[in-house]
């Protein structure tokens, strides 16, 4: 599973891409305002510090206009992919830019049918927010696996690409369900890499060490 982070942050962005682990990076409008950062700057920054698929989201709601705001944001760096709303304009956005062989994530998707319109669209990903379909009383687990189960069904090359996850176990779930792709804020990532045993194991095996008195180096 691809891991990408949510954020328009630069430096948890540099610290992770550091780990070796960062295959991407997912913004918002919401983010970017959150970054108190110029949009075309931030996402220009990005694009130097991850190889990988940096998500930047149009905000007209026209598909005439997506289409200009699109032009614009993917002469930013080969690595931009365009981000539009799970709606008709979007999707008629969507399918014009991979058309041209641009990257396309679509957004906003809190339903399997949408999941299959945006890949008879071409998507790139699809961003099933399951963080936000929890909230409302839905199981957003359930809408990842029978995202899974249709695209199976059809080959389509449409990545599944989790988002809006808000805890280390969205992550295991959509793992185990075979989820391309998941998309989290920087802590959440970082909680991966903690285990309790893994703190007393290192722990223990420093103050045994300490007592041989030798060194490595
Ligand atoms: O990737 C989508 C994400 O930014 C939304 O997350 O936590 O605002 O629902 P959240």
């Amino acid at each position: 599973m691809k891991f990408f982070v949510d954020t328009a942050e630069i430096e948890p962005i540099r610290e992770l891409a550091a780990t070796g682990l960062l295959d991407g990076v997912t913004t918002n409008p919401s983010l970017i305002a959150k970054s108190g950062r110029d949009f075309m700057e931030v996402t220009r920054e990005i694009c130097e510090i991850v190889d990988g698929p940096v998500s930047a989201e149009v905000v007209a709601l026209d598909h005439a206009t997506m289409m200009k705001e699109a032009e614009i944001l993917r002469k930013i760096a080969d690595n931009v992919c365009i981000k539009v709303p799970l709606t008709v304009d979007g999707l008629k956005t969507c399918k014009a830019l991979t058309g041209e062989g641009t990257m396309v994530n679509v957004t906003l998707c809190f339903s399997a049918n949408q999941a299959l319109l945006a890949a008879k669209a071409g998507a790139s990903f699809i961003s099933p927010f399951v963080g936000r379909h929890d909230d409302n009383g839905f199981d957003g687990m359930d809408l990842i696996e029978d995202i899974r189960l249709i695209y199976d069904n059809y080959d389509f090359a449409t990545e599944i690409l989790v988002a809006s996850v808000r805890h280390t176990m969205h992550v295991l779930q959509a793992a185990k369900i075979g989820a391309d792709v998941m998309t989290a804020p920087p802590k959440v990532i970082h909680d991966l890499f903690k285990h309790v045993l893994t703190e007393k194991g290192i722990e223990g095996f420093m103050a045994d060490w300490a007592k041989t008195g030798q060194s490595i180096l």
